[in-house]
């Protein structure tokens, strides 16, 4: 393991310690490649990077981790809503340079912008990094993917019903994601602190998505009950 795991105090500490650093790689990049993750923990890092109006998104290109397949963009859940919703609408980012998974082209994408410089994740329940679930492949590129009974009953909280939750997304593979230079992993409460020690203390298995984090060379993982 060569990465860093850290317990901070609060969620808005975790959340301003990894605005910090995509603040800080922002303000040192020419061009500069964020992979950018959804889902509940990292709603306080938008809030501080949507607050400093200081920052400039101009030479910044985004690529969301993955992307519901099966709810319109205009649903108030999509990825591509979310974002808008949370950062993009408030900040002076080029929208061609914004993108969400919409294919298996996305990673050539990625190379033609020169590659992920710095990505934040998430983590599910169930090891899930993006939407690469359990059994996904070290070698995966991105790709359309069923999602889990497990993610589907965790994402259920966001839609009205469970039945109206999607089965299909598209996500970055975990090559995709291991590519980046630098990675940012957060994660909130019990529950996912046992995902962590599994995918972070435990064995390197694809049935532990999260788990190949291990072998990456710039890794940080921030954790807060
Ligand atoms: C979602 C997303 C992931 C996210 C994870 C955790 O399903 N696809 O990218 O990291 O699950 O979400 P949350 O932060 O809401 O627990």
């Amino acid at each position: 393991m060569k990465g860093i795991i850290r317990k901070v105090g609060s969620y808005d500490e975790m959340s301003k310690i990894v605005a910090l650093h995509v603040k800080r790689f922002i303000g040192n990049s020419q061009i500069g490649v964020l992979g950018l993750p959804t889902g509940g923990t990292p709603l306080g890092m938008y809030k501080e990077l949507r607050e400093d109006t200081r920052l400039n998104w101009s030479k910044v290109a985004t690529f969301n981790l993955d992307e519901y397949v099966g709810i319109d963009e205009k649903h108030p859940e999509s990825y591509k809503n979310y974002m808008y919703r949370n950062l993009f609408s408030h900040i002076d980012i080029d929208e061609n340079k914004v993108h969400f998974p919409d294919g298996e082209h996305y990673d050539s994408r990625i190379t033609y912008f020169g590659g992920l410089d710095f990505t934040v994740l998430g983590i599910g329940n169930n090891g899930h990094i993006a939407f690469n679930e359990p059994g996904s492949s070290f070698e995966s590129t991105t790709r359309l993917v069923d999602l889990d009974e497990r993610t589907i009953s965790d994402n259920s909280r966001f839609f009205n019903s469970i039945d109206e939750v999607p089965k299909q997304a598209w996500t970055m593979g975990l090559k995709t994601i291991m590519d980046s230079k630098e990675i940012f992993l957060i994660a909130q409460g019990k529950s996912k602190w046992e995902i962590i020690r599994e995918a972070f203390y435990g064995e390197i298995t694809e049935k532990v998505p999260a788990s190949i984090l291990q072998k990456h060379k710039n890794l940080t993982v921030l954790y807060c009950d």
